[in-house]
C-alpha cells in the first residue's frame, strides 16, 4: 500500500508557498490558500519539511532530527580548508579499538551526503570480528593473482603482499556498497572527514574493492543487499603516524568559460 510520503497540516499551513517554490519535483501546489501535496514521483528529499516556517509538513515514514540547522559560516573557511588539506591516508595503525559510538557517527555522516535523486542507494558493512578471515582470503587471492597473467597481476607485480596487506592491522573496516559509485564515493568522503575529526585515520582500500568484485567468496562473505555491489572500503583505526606538513599537489586544472 502506498502512503503519501509528505503530509501537510492544514491548521498550521499559512500558504506562504515556500515549499512549492523549493520543491524539485514540483509535487506541491497552493489550493485554497494551503499547500497541497500531489503524490507522484516525489523524491522525498525533505526540502518542504526543512523550509516550512510553521512546521506544517511531516514525513511519516521517516525518523526526524531534533537538532537545529547549523550555519556553515560558523566554521572558519580558511581553517576548514587547512583541515581538508591536512587529511592524510593512514596506513599505520595502533592496536586501540574503535568505539561503537564512533562507528555509528561515521556511518551517520555518510547517511547525510547528497545522492542523485535522493536515492540513498547504499549500505554499510562493518567488518570487525571477521576481519582476520577477510584478510586471509584477500591475501591468498592476491598472492595467487600476482602470479597470473591478468591485468590485476600487472598492477600488483612489484607489491610485497604481507599478511596485513589489505587492512594494515586496523581494528575496523566499513565497506560501502550500493548501486551508484558516485553516491557511495560521496558518502565515503563524508565518512572519512568525520573519522578524522574523531581522531581516527582512514585508508581507502581500492585493492579490497577489487578483490570483493573479483573473488566470489569475499563478495559473498560481505552478505550484500540485493542489487548492491561493493563500491568503497574504508579501513579505520587510530593512527600510529603523525604528519608534520601538507604534501604538495599538482596545480588545479581550471577552465573558466
Ligand atoms: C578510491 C581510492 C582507493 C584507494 N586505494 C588504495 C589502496 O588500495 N591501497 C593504498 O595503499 N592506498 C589506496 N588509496 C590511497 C591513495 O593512494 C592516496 O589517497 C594517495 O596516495 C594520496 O595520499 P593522501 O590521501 O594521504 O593525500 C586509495 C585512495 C582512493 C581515493
Amino acid at each position: 500500500m502506498n502512503t503519501k510520503p509528505v503530509k501537510i497540516n492544514k491548521e498550521l499551513c499559512i500558504g506562504c508557498g515556500k515549499c512549492v517554490k523549493d520543491c524539485v519535483s514540483e509535487k506541491l501546489k497552493i489550493v485554497d490558500g494551503k499547500a497541497q501535496f500531489m503524490y507522484e514521483r516525489c523524491i522525498e528529499c525533505g526540502h518542504c519539511y526543512a523550509i516550512c516556517p510553521t512546521g506544517a509538513v511531516t514525513m511519516p515514514g521517516y525518523t526526524t532530527e531534533d537538532r537545529p540547522v547549523v550555519d556553515m559560516t560558523e566554521f572558519d573557511s580558511d581553517r576548514l580548508l587547512e583541515a581538508m588539506k591536512s587529511r592524510r591516508t593512514i596506513r599505520q595503525f595502533t592496536d586501540e579499538k574503535v568505539s561503537d559510538e564512533d562507528i555509528a557517527k561515521i556511518i551517520e555522516a555518510g547517511r547525510y551526503c547528497p545522492t542523485a535523486t535522493n536515492s540513498q542507494d547504499f549500505a554499510f558493512t562493518v567488518i570487525k570480528n571477521s576481519l582476520p578471515e577477510f584478510e586471509k582470503e584477500c591475501v591468498r587471492f592476491f598472492r595467487t593473482a600476482q602470479k597470473a597473467a591478468t591485468p590485476l597481476a600487472k598492477y600488483i607485480k612489484n607489491s610485497t603482499i604481507d599478511d596485513n596487506f589489505f587492512f594494515k592491522g586496523a581494528p575496523v573496516v566499513i565497506v560501502v556498497s550500493g548501486k551508484s559509485k558516485g553516491n557511495a564515493n560521496l558518502a565515503s568522503s563524508y565518512m572519512e572527514l568525520m573519522a578524522e575529526s574523531l581522531g581516527l585515520g582512514v585508508l581507502y582500500s581500492g585493492f579490497f574493492v577489487a578483490v570483493a568484485k573479483l573473488n566470489r567468496k569475499v563478495g559473498k562473505m560481505l552478505k550484500p543487499e540485493k542489487g548492491y555491489a561493493p563500491m568503497t572500503c574504508l579501513v579505520i583505526g587510530h593512527p600510529a603516524v603523525e604528519y608534520k606538513r601538507i604534501p604538495p599537489r599538482k596545480d588545479a586544472k581550471i577552465n573558466v568559460i
